[in-house]
């Protein structure tokens, strides 16, 4: 190969670097640029909460889990994913009204996935998973862990109770429990 060939060669590759770091740079400064000026975010809300003592004080004590309607009217369950279960176990919710689920994790990366409606989502320890929907079926919804956790991944699974609304009925403190079966 001549040298004028070895150069045309270098520079080609040179021309196509370029354009590969242009293509990338594009793309960062897009979505710089989503995050600061339209705040587009990753899907689950940035909400940052500490795995370490996410059970000791506030939200996700364990008194604080479970179903409440709020003083506006608002509904919320809260739930924990931890190895190797939903705390807890079952939430009730009623059909046909928004509601509001938040999720978080004091060990791991787990995710979750109410079958037969839009609900999905990862649970990263130190961030709030938050998903907003209205639940169309009434029943017992399977509420499987579909992100790798650990050796009893297979068994992490919690139910959503959906009930009719003319059903859901809390308590003077605003809870709703699964009643034991
Ligand atoms: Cu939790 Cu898989």
């Amino acid at each position: 190969m001549s040298e004028a060939d070895e150069r045309a060669i270098v520079r080609s590759e040179i021309r196509w670097a370029v354009v590969a770091i242009a293509a990338v740079s594009v793309i960062m400064l897009a979505v710089i640029f989503a995050a600061i000026a339209m705040h587009i975010n990753p899907p689950s809300n940035v909400e940052r909460i500490n795995p370490q003592d996410l059970h000791l004080s506030a939200e996700f004590t364990e008194a604080n889990l479970g179903t409440k309607v709020e003083a506006n009217g608002q509904i919320t369950a809260r739930i924990v994913a931890t190895q190797f279960a939903f705390v807890p176990r079952c939430v009730v919710l009623p059909a046909d009204r928004p509601v509001t689920l938040r999720f978080s994790s004091p060990d791991v990366i787990h995710g979750l996935l109410v079958s037969g409606t839009n609900v999905n989502t990862m649970v990263v320890p130190g961030y709030v998973s938050q998903v907003h929907t209205v639940l169309r079926k009434t029943g017992d919804l399977l509420m499987p862990c579909h992100e790798y956790c650990g050796l009893g991944h297979s068994e992490m699974s919690g139910t959503i109770r959906v009930v009719p609304s003319a059903q859901f009925r809390p308590g003077p403190d605003g809870r709703v429990a699964c009643a034991a079966k």
